[in-house]
Order: structure tokens, then sequence, then C-alpha cells
């Protein structure tokens, strides 16, 4: 790994107000910078000012999405460490999106060492108020100007960094979220499984729509027969039915979360019963009419556990756990976050120092 230059920025900016932190919306002083040239490979690693990137019309990204993205999270612990949440998670599937979308790999330590160098930069972003924490986007665009169909042999990888509190303005509160039942978000052999912005993008429309009804998110079925449960919007999905805790299988083309990963460890060490298997919105409706639906939760990095407190589909409205945040959800919220930010042990290895 090459070493990192560094631009300081003559300019620091003020640091916002930690009580009120919107999602993504404050950026640090610094952005880290790294690109890659066909026959020479990624090189030139930089730290430089926060500030907008020139880049040619042509550049591939704006014409054909050659673009991945993955998010992680930064804590400051009582004892002002600053603890990074699971970033080899981060780099090993930031190569599964590379893959997918024929950009090259790239070295999953040097990813890591890069998170970190530039967190060094601009430690003092790292809030402390309950809840926030740093939030990492780190990204790869192809920038060859080139209106050819094909893969780039120029890309950029960058990492921003903003302090955030919430993502859901609701908190731990429970969401309500609409079952989609016209749009789809992927297909197997598609992009479902990678972080690609198009994922995003197409979820969109879907999304306003939801909002407009007063839903947070929309909860995605299969795009073959509009039955199977894959993800929420920005989330995975868990459901508590008849004492079991079950998520759908990773089945290409739902996101692998890190979250979600973690949620399943914990599920699997504290006995509780647990399965990855094919769920069908009928089975949530009928646990729901059994009085068997007791609690619905999503998890995500920016998320991190958001208790649904109501489902709707169709001409159907499922109350779950009368609304309030269930126990299960609770505990998961609490055990992660407090790993999180250093407030219980990590017996799992999860946190990385800064
Ligand atoms: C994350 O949870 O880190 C995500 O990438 C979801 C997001 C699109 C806000």
């Amino acid at each position: 790994m090459s070493a990192i230059r560094f631009e300081p920025s003559s300019s620091l900016k003020p640091k916002p107000d930690e009580s009120n932190l919107e999602f993504g919306k404050t950026f640090t002083d610094h952005m880290f910078l790294l690109d890659y040239t066909e026959g020479k490979g990624w090189h030139d690693p930089r730290i430089v000012p926060y500030g907008p990137l020139t880049l040619d019309p042509a550049a591939m990204v704006f014409h054909y999405g050659q673009a991945i993205f993955e998010g992680l999270k930064a804590f400051r612990s009582k004892d002002n460490k600053i603890l990074l949440f699971r970033p080899d998670k981060n780099a090993q599937r930031m190569n599964v999106s590379n893959d997918r979308l024929s950009i090259p790999e790239m070295d999953e330590e040097a990813f890591v060492e890069y998170v970190k160098a530039l967190i060094n930069v601009d430690r003092d972003w790292v809030p402390s108020a309950e809840g926030t924490s740093l939030y990492i986007r780190p990204f790869i665009m192809a920038v060859e100007p080139c209106l050819g169909v094909r893969a780039s042999k120029q890309y950029v990888f960058a990492i921003i960094m903003s302090p955030v509190g919430a993502y859901y303005k609701e908190g731990i509160h429970p969401v309500k979220i609409s079952v989609e039942s016209h749009y789809v978000r992927a297909v197997r052999g598609g992009t479902g499984f990678a972080k690609t912005a198009g994922n995003y993008s197409s979820g969109i429309k879907a999304q306003e729509e939801a909002k407009h009804g007063g839903f947070a998110q929309v909860l995605w079925l299969d795009g073959k027969e509009h039955a199977y449960i894959e993800e929420v919007g920005s989330m995975n999905i868990f459901f508590k039915i008849d004492g079991e805790v079950v998520t759908p299988e990773l089945n290409g083309s739902i996101l692998a979360g890190v979250t979600r990963d973690s949620v399943i460890r914990l599920l699997n060490d504290w006995g509780i019963p647990f399965s990855e298997r094919r769920i069908s919105i009928q089975e949530i409706y009928e646990a729901s009419q059994q009085g068997k639906l007791e609690e619905a939760f999503g998890t995500g990095t920016a998320a991190v556990i958001s208790p649904v407190g109501e489902l709707h589909w169709l001409e159907h409205t499922m109350k779950i756990n009368e609304g309030r945040t269930g126990e299960i959800s609770q505990k998961i919220y609490d055990t992660i976050t407090g790993i999180q930010n250093g407030k219980l042990e990590d017996s799992y290895g999860w946190n990385v120092l800064v």
C-alpha cells in the first residue's frame, strides 16, 4: 500500500449541533480519494479538503451507472476512544459489488486502512451524544470519458464522512411500512445483492408513493411471483412469529447486511429459535390474523434496528405488537449499540480501534 498524501484544509468548518443531526447532510473537513487506471491499478491515495469533484461529462458513471457504495459507522466511547464497527465486512462486500459491476477489486486491508486514516484526520468530527455516530460512505464510480457500453478503464474510489443521528425521525420507535405490490427492487441474476446506486434509484418512485401514504419505507416482494419477502428500502427485515425469529434467506436478490449478520450472531448465541428461509407475505398476514406476528424489525447500518409497528399489504393493515417496540428488537438494539459505543464488552471482536 503506497503512502497516503495529505493536503490539509485551510478553513475548518464549524461542527454541527449534535442534538440535531440530520442524516447525511453535514460533511467533515476532508475526503479520501484513490484513482484506478487500467494497466496501473489503484494508485495515488490522498486525503484532501472536502469539496466538489470535477468529472468529464462523458464519465461513464453518468451514462451507464457503473457505481457502488458502502456504509459503515465509527463511534466515540465514553473514554474517548474511536471505534469502527466491522469494517472488514464492508471491505468484503465492496468487492462482491465490484465483481458484479465489473469494477476492479480493491485490497480489503487497504480499504480498512484508508477509512482509519481519514477518520484520524477528522477525529474531532466523531460525535459523542447518545444515538450519534460518524457515518462513513466509501464509493466507487467509473470516470473514463466514453459513451461505449462496456466496463470503464478508469475509476475513482472516494470516502466521505458525515456525523449522524437517527436515520428515521422515529428513531427506535416503530415505523409504518407499506408492502410494495406493483414495483420490484431486484430479480435473481440481477444486482440485488450488490450495493450499487441503481438499486436505490429504481426504488425511489415506490418510496415516494409510500411516503405520500404516510409510510416510512416500502417492503419489497420478490420480482417473479410478488409473493416472497425480500427487504425494506434501506434495511433487511426480521419477523418474530410464534416465538421464532425469521429473516429471508440470501437468495441473490437481497443485500447481505452487516447489521443483519450481527443480529443473526446474537440470536444464535442467545438460543432464540431462528431461521433464514423463504417467507411469503401471505404467511405474515396469516400469522398476524392468528395473533402470532409478535415483532418485526428492520436492520441496517444507517437505521441500526428499526421496529415495524404497522404493515400495509393490499387492503390489509397489520398492527404489530400494538405499535410498540418489541422485547427482542429492544434487546438487539441495546446490545448492538452498546457494543458499538463501547458500553458493552465486544466479545465478538467486532470493533476496530482507530
Ligand atoms: C446503510 O445502511 O448504510 C445504507 O447504505 C442504507 C442507505 C442507503 C442509507
